[in-house]
């Protein structure tokens, strides 16, 4: 595992889109795993930053999104369909053909699960991988006790996540309880990881996902497996990895 500590989240989302860029410039049609969130928004801006200099081209990547919402129209402003193409999409001159969201409404559930994996599968698997943590420890929408050898699925959110998103969707009744993510197995098949987190607020549950016990109760903490996984964060969120 490699460990980036930043001074702060401008230098975080900097190093972040160095990481997407360098694989996408040696790799044009690169296979990425995205997340959303707060934390990776910036990485986004500096994306799109680079793309306006002419010195990153983004149109060939295939762009798979980790997870949705259930239970949301499409193109709720909330929905994470919504969040890339504001954050990303649309502020590019030549955005990607080839971006695979699942569905927040899907008509069949499962199928839609189906697809996404069979769409994964036909690139031939995911170069790089940019994943956030919830302040549970989760990675994608992979709740504490999910276990490890699920591909796509539906999931119930957890409270703490719900309450996260409450101010958001104007209430915690109006947040959905369920959602969709790749799951931990589809996660560990990725060739590399970048993980991010940002802020106080996460300081304390990336000690455990990173110096902690491998456990189902904390997902980011299998990523301690992986064998190609740089953690990308500020120091703020790195309050807790050192001792005193
Ligand atoms: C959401 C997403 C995750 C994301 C996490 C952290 O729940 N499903 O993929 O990593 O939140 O978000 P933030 O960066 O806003 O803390």
């Amino acid at each position: 595992m490699k460990l980036l500590i930043e001074r702060n989240a401008q230098d975080l989302s900097s190093t972040a889109a160095r990481l997407v860029a360098r694989q996408v410039l040696t790799q044009p049609r690169s296979v990425l795993a995205l997340p959303t969130g707060d934390t990776p928004r910036g990485m986004y801006e500096v994306l799109v930053g680079l793309e306006q200099r002419g010195l990153l081209d983004l149109s060939h990547v295939r762009a798979f999104n980790l997870d949705e919402y259930l239970d949301l129209p499409e193109d709720d402003p909330r929905s994470f369909r919504s969040y890339m193409v504001r954050h990303l999409w649309e502020q590019l001159a030549a955005p990607p053909a080839d971006w695979f969201i699942p569905s927040s409404n899907p008509a069949d559930e499962q199928g839609e699960c189906a697809a996404y994996e069979e769409a994964l599968c036909r690139t031939g698997g995911v170069d790089l991988a940019v994943l956030g943590i919830g302040p549970n420890g989760h990675i994608g929408f992979n709740e504490p006790g999910t276990p490890w050898a699920l591909g796509m699925h539906v999931v119930t959110l957890a409270e703490a996540t719900r309450h996260k998103e409450a101010a958001r969707f104007g209430g915690l009744a109006n947040v959905p309880r369920r959602g969709i993510s790749m799951g931990i197995k589809t996660i560990m098949r990725c060739g590399r990881i970048v993980l991010l987190a940002s802020g106080e607020g996460k300081a304390e549950i990336l000690a455990r996902a990173l110096l902690g016990p491998v456990t189902t109760e904390v997902p980011a903490s299998v990523l301690q497996l992986h064998p190609w996984l740089t953690v990308v964060v500020d120091q703020p969120a790195a309050g807790a990895l050192t001792t005193p």
